[in-house]
């Protein structure tokens, strides 16, 4: 490869889970540390960072059907763009990238993407580089101070998976269960709320499964965190995604009923609803305790929203076992949820599985369940109709005067009248539709 340019500008495009956005931010500052800007809207990016996703579909394919467009874009432009890919699909298949697209300059991985300077040096001296190496914790190290400017903002405590469910690449492409350190947590926690941030969203694959030691030397697990988060002065809000029900300790549970800053929504995802196919999947719970779980949250939060994610046609699935996760779905009356085709990925047990079912089926059972899934939705928003709550302003909607804001339940809500991002006011929830629900401001912005 030719000596290139030192790039001016950047731009990242994230593709994926809040992770990968999050990952994207701090890759976005690492360069902006570095003197590059991002990219203005419209504007070809001198450096463009392919930040993939690697959970389903093809995105293998999607991924050098991207680097394609961005050469193409580039030819047109008169420039050829310095392009570095990242993110889980880098992780798994970087000598392949590097091998089928010369175009690339850099594959970096999730664990790795804080020596993005360095790779950046040697790129421009025409040298492509690769780094897919997993020190997760001396990658937050290397980061540099937040710049995340907004009222919502990610913060990942936690990385990777050691629950290897069958039909999962993130063991592979995560590695091993990891958590940060708890005063750094506390400290980026305190950096985003000196940058305007009002709510913060704990992310982990399994964030429930983090573990640390709080100031005074005590073992803590998330509910600990949570508890030491509420008491930072200007954070208004706190949430986490995602969990898994195994590593639920009683002490979240609990702080779901006390700690009036953790938000009542639970995303703990299910994928199924038959005991077989858990199973197969080794997802090391039953219908039955899941639901359990389920309650015992209630129990404690009663208003709690509660979201999954599903996986249809997972292979060998029966029509019967099928109808069991409509059963569950019926059961739980999920406030919103997340539901998928199962994709097999490669290196993954399921994957080389006998009876993977055929398209037509998986497209008629994810079409059976969003219907009920939807159903549920629109009547959770319907059952929130009349109640006035706080709704934290996230940005301008589309006329003059309208606003955006999320209620504690995570609905989209919108609304008219003064207010200024970052605020949060009492709105009175009028009208629910099937993703949003219209707002009436009931208290004036404080000036
Ligand atoms: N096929 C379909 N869906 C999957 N998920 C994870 N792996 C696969 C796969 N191979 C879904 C699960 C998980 C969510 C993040 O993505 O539902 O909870
Ligand atoms: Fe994947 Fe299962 Fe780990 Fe979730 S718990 S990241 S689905 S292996």
């Amino acid at each position: 490869m030719k000596p290139q340019t030192r790039p001016q500008t950047y731009r990242v495009k994230s593709f994926g889970c809040q992770m990968n956005v999050y990952d994207g931010e701090r890759m976005g500052e690492l360069l902006a540390a570095r003197g590059i800007r991002p990219a203005g809207e419209g504007e070809e990016a001198d450096l463009v960072v392919l930040n993939t996703c690697h959970i389903r579909e093809k995105a293998a394919e999607k991924v050098y059907s991207d680097i394609g467009r961005l050469v193409k874009a580039g030819e047109e432009a008169g420039k050829k763009p310095m392009i570095a890919v990242a993110g889980c699909v880098a992780q798994a298949e970087g000598e392949e990238i590097m091998a089928r697209a010369p175009a690339v300059s850099m594959v970096v991985g999730p664990q790795a993407y804080h020596r993005l300077p360095e790779m950046l040096d040697k790129a421009t001296k025409g040298e492509r580089a690769t780094d897919t190496d997993m020190p997760a914790i001396a990658k937050f190290d290397a980061l540099p101070a937040r710049r995340k400017r907004g009222p919502t903002a990610f913060l990942t405590v936690q990385e990777g998976c050691d629950k290897f469910c069958t039909y999962c690449v993130v063991p592979y492409t995560r590695g091993a269960e990891i958590s940060r350190p708890f005063d750094d947590l506390v400290g980026e926690a305190r950096k985003l709320v000196e940058a305007g941030a009002k709510e913060i969203t704990l992310l982990g694959q399994n964030v429930n499964a983090w573990r640390g030691e709080d100031g005074r030397g005590r073992a803590v697990g998330l509910a600990g965190l949570i508890r030491a988060l509420a008491q930072v002065d200007g954070l208004e809000r706190i949430r986490y995604t995602t969990s898994h029900p195994n590593d639920m300790e009683d002490d979240l549970i609990a702080a779901h009923g006390e700690v009036d800053k953790l938000m009542p929504y639970l995303h703990l995802p299910v994928q199924a609803g038959s005991d077989r196919v858990l199973k197969a999947m080794n997802r090391q719970h039953t219908a039955e305790s899941y639901l359990k779980l389920l309650e015992r949250f209630r129990a404690a939060r009663p208003d709690i929203a509660l979201s999954g994610d599903f996986i249809v046609g997972f292979p060998g699935e029966s029509e019967a076992e099928f109808e069991e996760t409509l059963a569950l779905v019926d059961e739980v009356r999920y406030a919103h949820a997340f539901s998928f085709k199962y994709s097999p990925r490669p290196g993954t047990p399921a994957a080389t599985m006998a009876d993977q079912l055929p398209r037509e089926v998986m497209d008629d059972r994810l079409q059976r369940l969003q219907a009920r899934l939807n159903r549920d939705q629109l009547a959770f928003n319907r059952g929130t109709v009349g109640r006035t709550c706080d709704v934290l302003v996230e940005r301008r909607g589309k006329h003059a005067g309208q606003w955006l804001g999320k209620s504690p339940w995570l609905q989209s809500v919108w609304f008219e009248g003064e207010a200024e991002i970052g605020d949060v006011l009492r709105v009175e929830l009028a009208e629910a539709g099937p993703n949003s629900m219209r707002g009436v401001l009931r208290q004036a912005a404080l000036a």
